[in-house]
This record gives structure tokens, sequence and C-alpha cells, in this order.
């Protein structure tokens, strides 16, 4: 078929050629059966044109990826309506804060509260939040997804409707100090001099200085003090130990790093939720209070119980028991055999199909 425009691009057209961006990064590979996702991914790293195949095959349902799955389910349309206009909202409200006038922020946290589909589960709350990903990814729609991971662990730790709460108003609000950090920072994609770190890590602090006169409870203003506070002293700006960072902004610290994790720009097929548990353990589980990371892994990994997994081997299996020791390696039944990755360290889990 040859060169054809990105906006007339059509799910179920193969790529001919690897699709490499501006800044040389390969986003899609030759021979990918292109769907509406990924064209959308394309026009985010403007790309402007694709070479592809002769023929168009159809995406049906049964051999949609995962995450095609999500992002063409009712569910997630409207909450990617609700999305952009509580992101909106939210830019408002920050903005009204900065300049001291009045900001409604009890409406923006019964917006959030309306956000997710009734009934939906927590594991399909966060699926649409990474899928979310390639449509809006700015300081506010990473303020809105941390408040949205807020409020399921809240759920998933009991904490009372008024914790719940503050705890939401804190994932909003909590890195409001950026707004004033350049976009040049924000968004540099390599790695930050030492004297840009210093200014990024700046934003805790302002966020801070701009709350700390306001009408706003003061877990709040503490929460955007010490999210990047570690327990194990390890964070800042003021390096604190476990027993005085509070608990709304230990919360905020596991819902940031975990969206963080979702945030890559380069397409992935759904974010495997065991790379994320991987990811924690490898960062050293100790930067962050046992009670709600424990949690909040376990809970991550026992959703995908009953679920069908591809191993990094090829093979295809079912995950049937969590190890409670290394979760990221859970007990996998392929066919008559159980294969235990805690044992397996060679193989690991790539994908959720
Ligand atoms: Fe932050």
């Amino acid at each position: 078929m040859g060169i054809v425009y990105t906006k007339e691009l059509l799910p179920g057209m193969i790529v001919a050629s690897d699709i490499i961006t501006p800044s040389n990064q390969l986003i899609i590979a030759s021979n990918t059966t292109l769907t509406d996702f990924l064209i959308e991914q394309l026009k985010l790293n403007s790309i402007t044109e694709v070479d592809v195949k002769g023929h168009i095959t159809t995406v049906s349902s049964e051999n949609a990826s995962y995450s095609e799955k999500v992002t063409s389910s009712e569910n997630f349309r409207i909450f990617k309506e609700k999305f952009s206009s509580n992101s909106k909202q939210l830019e408002t409200a920050m903005s009204h804060i900065i300049n001291n006038q009045q900001a409604d922020l009890n409406d923006l946290v019964v917006q959030i509260n309306q956000m997710t589909p009734v009934g939906a589960t927590s594991i399909e709350i966060f699926d649409m939040i990474h899928n979310m990903r390639s449509f809006d990814d700015s300081t506010y729609a990473h303020c809105l997804n941390v408040a949205l991971i807020c409020r399921v662990m809240a759920g998933w730790l009991h904490l009372s409707d008024e914790d719940t709460d503050i705890l939401t108003l804190s994932g909003l609000l909590h890195d409001i100090g950026k707004v004033g950090i350049s976009d040049d920072i924000l968004n540099k994609p390599g790695k930050l001099t030492s004297e840009e770190f210093d200014i990024m890590k700046s934003h805790s602090q302002k966020g801070y200085d701009i709350l700390k006169n306001k009408n706003i409870d003061e877990r709040v203003k503490l929460a955007a003090l010490q999210h990047h506070e570690r327990c194990d002293g390890s964070g800042y700006p003021s390096t604190l130990h476990s027993d005085n960072i509070i608990k709304f902004a230990k919360l905020i610290a596991i819902a940031d790093v975990y969206d963080a994790m979702t945030s890559a720009r380069v397409y992935r097929k759904g974010l495997c939720p065991f790379k994320v548990i991987s990811i924690f353990e490898e960062e050293g589980l100790q930067k962050y209070d046992p009670k709600y990371i424990l949690t909040f892994l376990e809970r991550i990994g026992s959703a995908y119980i009953n679920n069908n997994v591809r191993l990094s081997d090829g093979r295809v299996g079912e995950v049937v028991m969590i190890n409670s020791n290394t979760l990221s390696r859970p007990m996998i039944k392929i066919g008559e055999e159980y294969v235990n990755l805690a044992k397996n360290v060679d193989i690991e889990i790539s994908d959720i199909i």
C-alpha cells in the first residue's frame, strides 16, 4: 500500500517498517497490526506518515490486546470524558489557589468521587487510569490519577469517608508546587542536571508554601510537603523517617510512584501488574510504610488470580496463587503443570492476556 498519512490510518493496517520517533526511539515495530490505540500513539509522538503493507486485517475482540479491550469499552469512554473536564477544573482550582481566589475544592472532590463507574473493580479503575495516559499526560492528569489511586487505597485500608475525602484532596493538590516550575524541566526527556533536579525537588516545599495560609485541612498541606519523604530517611526535603511522616503523605508516595511507572511514553500492551510489584520490590520496600505498601501490592497481585498470563518463555498459563514472600512471582498453572515463579527466577510474566 505504501506511505499513508497518520490521520488517514485505519485499525487493521499492518506496519511495513519500524516506526521511529524524531528523537530516534522505536515505538512500533514492523509487521504490527495498527489499532485505534496505536494510531493515537503515533499522533502523540508526532509521526505524520507511516509505511503500511498492502492488506488490512480486522482486530476482533478475541485478539485485541488487554489494553485495547479496556479503551474500547463504554466505561472507558465515559471515564475519559469526565477525566478531561475534571483535569480542566483542577487546573482552574490550582490557579485560583495560587492567586488567592476562591476555589470550590469540595465540589472537585465530589466530581472525583463520581468519576469511576458504579460497580467498577479497583483493577478496572487502575487500568482506565493507565490507559488514560496516552490522552493526557499533564501535571493535572497526574494529580487526578494520584487522587483516584488514593481513593482505591482508602477503600482497601477501610479509611473513614472523611479521611478518604481528605486523602483525595491531598492527592489532587500534592504537586501544586510544580505549577511554578518551567515545562523545560518538567518535560525534559533526558536526565535532569543536578541543578535542574534541585529545582524539581523544590516543588514539595513550594507546594506547602502556597497552601500554608489557606483555609485547607492541615493534612493536605503536610501531604504536599512530605510526599517525597521516604520511611527509611532517603527522601526529601527533610529526610524525615517513618514516625515523622503523616499517613496521607505515605499513601500519596505509593500512588505517585505507581502512577510514574505507568507514564512511559513508549507503547506497551497494558501494564503488567507483576512488573509493577517487582519494580517496587527492587526499589526497596523499606522506603514505604509496610502497613500500606504490602496491602497495595498484595491487592494488585491477588486481583489477577485466575487470569491468563504469557510468560517470558512464551508459554501461557493461569495465575493460581500469590507467593506472599515474592509477590511479583506467583504460581502459574500451565496445562497440568504448576510452575512456581518464585523458584524459576529466570522466567517472568510478560503480559496479562
Ligand atoms: Fe511530587
